[in-house]
């Protein structure tokens, strides 16, 4: 007989490889104070419906919690020889309180037992992930705050289109974040739900109680289904769909971090405690954790699009492939808090060179709408005020001078509309102060957003 765990009807011996290849416990251990929590609910569980003796359960619960001591000490060691960290942990209290250990698992499966300590994982690491990105959007509030009168160019296809305040530009991040948020709340409710009694996948014959140990686990729900139970990891897609979004996020943020640093645009210069050096060129300072954030964006999609492919075409109810859920979802939460973290740091500590940003609006002709805007409300169709505009935007090309610096005779030679009065609208803050509409980049507007924000954090 083989002296695995499960090893009864076994003749032979597994191969060496087929441990190793097997094994998730160089990972799994990861959830080894949870795999501890569910145990306990578990065998609490069993004492209460008397389906274990209370002189049993007393022994089972001392030994459980003599390795939950030891492992916050980091006193334990697990082995590959016991798969993973269920079977590693069982071990251990059979080494501590003998036999008696092997009545712990009346009742369960490892099947209930993982999707129990996988649900209870992430159950703890969502509320994280929400609190650093409510931490990134209080510094991108600050930052707000200070810049509503920044003015700087607003891009569509990359081409100055409009100025807009670098207050308004922040805040469309903190809109993202905000929806990230709420994407991770609801995904927490997908969580709070307990697999555990689902058993290997039909139930039990024993006098179970699912909600007592729900409960004693702070799961706001159990799973109606067992095969359900067991096989669901929509949650943890999910958990990977949400952190793509939110990398996504913030790879657009940083792409534009590294341009506007960059010696064409010096919008923005980023701390020394936020960048690196070059091992050969002394005057280097280099982006490098923004490039790094948008870079681990690809393995973030890289985690989702592997645990959707695992799922796809799974039979019910428990397959081995689902362990396979498990290292991208770490590798995430890895990635995606210290990601976050950083960000909050670099927006923190970041410099504004405002006069950089406003001076790039200009003389780029990013005021030609106000211009037309302007034509437009002294009755001339909108359309013909585009021409209108667009001819003296190519004469201001070809004589080398900007709108506003025009003489009044070169614009009435567009259109006898425009009088002198229309000086004050082509300058860039009175561009950006009109543009009141709601959600606007407005100053008021942008005040206004600013003070909504700080009610939803
Ligand atoms: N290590 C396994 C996993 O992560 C635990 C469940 C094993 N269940 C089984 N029937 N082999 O999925």
């Amino acid at each position: 007989m083989s002296d695995k765990l499960w090893g009864g009807r076994f003749q032979v011996e597994t191969d060496a490889l087929v441990d190793q290849f097997g094994a998730s416990i160089g990972f799994d251990q990861l959830m080894a104070a949870e795999d501890l929590e569910g145990s306990l609910a578990h065998v609490k569980m069993l004492g209460k419906t008397g389906i274990l003796s209370s002189a049993d359960v007393a022994e089972i619960v001392a030994g459980l919690q003599s390795i939950q001591q030891d492992l916050a000490a980091g006193k334990i060691d697990f082995t590959v020889d016991n798969e993973d960290i269920h079977m590693n942990i069982e071990s251990i209290l059979t080494d501590r309180i003998g036999p008696v250990a092997g009545k712990l698992h009346t009742a369960r499966s490892r099947n209930d037992q993982v999707a129990t300590d996988f649900h209870l994982y992430l159950k703890k690491r969502i509320p994280m992930v929400i609190e650093v990105i409510t931490n990134l959007q209080k510094a991108l509030i600050t930052l707000a705050e200070n810049n509503i009168k920044t003015i700087m160019p607003g891009y569509t296809h990359l081409q100055h289109a409009q100025p807009i305040s670098y207050a308004h530009y922040l805040m469309a991040y903190f809109q993202m974040l905000q929806r990230d948020k709420e994407r991770f709340e609801f995904n927490l409710k997908h969580t709070d739900i307990s697999p555990l009694g689902a058993t290997a996948l039909a139930g039990t014959t024993f006098p179970i109680d699912r909600h007592f140990t729900a409960e004693k686990l702070g799961f706001n729900d159990v799973y109606a289904n067992s095969l359900d139970a067991v096989s669901d990891r929509d949650f943890a897609i999910e958990f990977l769909s949400n952190s793509s979004i939110l990398m996504m996020h913030l790879s657009r943020f940083s792409e534009e971090i590294s341009m506007w640093v960059s010696h064409e645009f010096q919008y923005l210069e980023l701390s020394d405690g936020y960048t690196t050096g070059s091992s050969i060129m002394p005057q280097k300072k280099n982006p490098d954790m923004v490039e790094l954030i948008r870079g681990k964006t690809g393995r973030i999609y890289g985690h989702l699009l592997g645990l959707l492919t695992t799922m796809k075409g799974l039979p019910l109810a428990y397959n081995k492939d689902l362990q396979e859920d498990k290292e991208g979802t770490f590798d995430t939460v890895k990635t995606i808090i210290p990601a976050l973290k950083i960000f909050t740091g670099m927006i923190k500590t970041l410099k504004v060179n405002e006069t950089k940003m406003k001076t790039s609006t200009e003389n780029d002709y990013s005021n030609a709408t106000e211009l037309a805007d302007y034509l437009a409300v002294k009755g001339l169709p909108f359309r013909q005020a585009h021409a209108v505009v667009g001819k003296l935007v190519l004469h201001g090309i070809q004589t080398h001078q900007n709108l506003q610096d025009m003489p009044l005779s070169e614009l009435k030679a567009g259109s006898e509309l425009i009088e002198a009065d229309v000086y004050p609208e082509l300058q860039s803050d009175t561009a950006v102060a009109r543009r009141n509409s709601f959600g606007g980049t407005g100053f008021e507007q942008v005040k206004q957003q600013i003070e909504i924000a700080k009610k939803l954090i």
